[in-house]
């Protein structure tokens, strides 16, 4: 058995000793955030926040096992990477569109080339800090060879993309619009694909 969290969870413990306890208010007293980063890697998080949202994250798992739902659960009938290479294919269940949209409720989502990253850049999502994701997601060598103008044009075209804000179901959406996630991914490759952590002096890297 795989999934493990829930409302259940016995190692939570509910705020109810906070209060009135020695040092309640503590938390407050956070010194500010220490200026480190490009001003233009700061819309990065609002980037970060899309990718790892559930609709994007489902199909850039750490494992070679898709997830589903909101709670990363891992796909069920032990589907991966592997059942696809031996023959049980993404496509088979599946389809083109929603299943919903052939009048099939609760059937499987769908969208033109349904399927995982490849095995030899497998664009994992999941697990990363935004700093992490952010210098992945500009190497060419492990984002399939794009340079940031393609990584524009695959937000704001691709299929599986678009399908993120049209998951069919009752899927929850990403956090904000598309035109606003593709607006913020247009900035950040203006600004040379700036990423939290840069130093300020050095140039942004070399894309092919
Ligand atoms: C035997 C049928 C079957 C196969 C094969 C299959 N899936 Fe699914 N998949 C489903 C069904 C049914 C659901 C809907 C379940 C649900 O509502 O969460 C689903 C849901 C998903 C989701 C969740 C979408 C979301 O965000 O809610 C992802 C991601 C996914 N599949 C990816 C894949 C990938 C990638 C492959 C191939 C490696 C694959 N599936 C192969 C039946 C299948
Ligand atoms: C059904 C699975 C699936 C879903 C859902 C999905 N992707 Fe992908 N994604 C892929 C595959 C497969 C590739 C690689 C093939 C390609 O480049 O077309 C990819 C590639 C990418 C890339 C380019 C390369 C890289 O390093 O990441 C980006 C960016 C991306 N996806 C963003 C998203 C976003 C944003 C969402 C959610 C709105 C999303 N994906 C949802 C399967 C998916």
């Amino acid at each position: 058995m795989l999934v493990g969290v829930g409302c259940g969870d016995p190692d939570v413990t509910w705020g109810v000793a906070a209060e009135g306890s020695p040092g309640a208010g503590e938390q407050a007293e956070v010194a500010p955030p220490a200026e480190r980063s490009l001003d233009p890697a700061d819309g990065f998080a609002t980037i970060a926040a899309v990718l790892q949202s559930p609709r994007c994250m489902n199909c850039h798992p750490a494992d070679p096992q898709p997830l589903q739902t909101d709670r990363a659960v891992p796909h069920a009938m032990n589907i991966s990477r592997l059942s696809d290479e031996s023959g049980l294919e993404c496509g088979a269940c599946h389809q083109d569109q929603n299943a919903e949209q052939v009048g099939v409720r609760g059937g499987p989502p769908g969208a033109p080339h349904w399927g995982l990253p490849p095995a030899s850049t497998p664009m994992v999502f999941q697990g990363h800090s935004p700093e992490s994701l952010c210098r992945q997601l500009r190497d060419a060598g492990r984002n399939g060879g794009k340079s940031l103008e393609d990584l524009l044009d695959h937000v704001a075209h691709d299929p599986l993309v678009l399908w993120g804000w049209a998951p069919g179901g009752d899927r929850s959406l990403p956090p904000i619009s598309h035109a606003a996630f593709v607006a913020a991914v247009g900035e950040w490759v203006r600004a040379g694909g700036a990423c939290p952590g840069d130093v300020r002096a050095s140039p942004p890297p070399d894309q092919p």
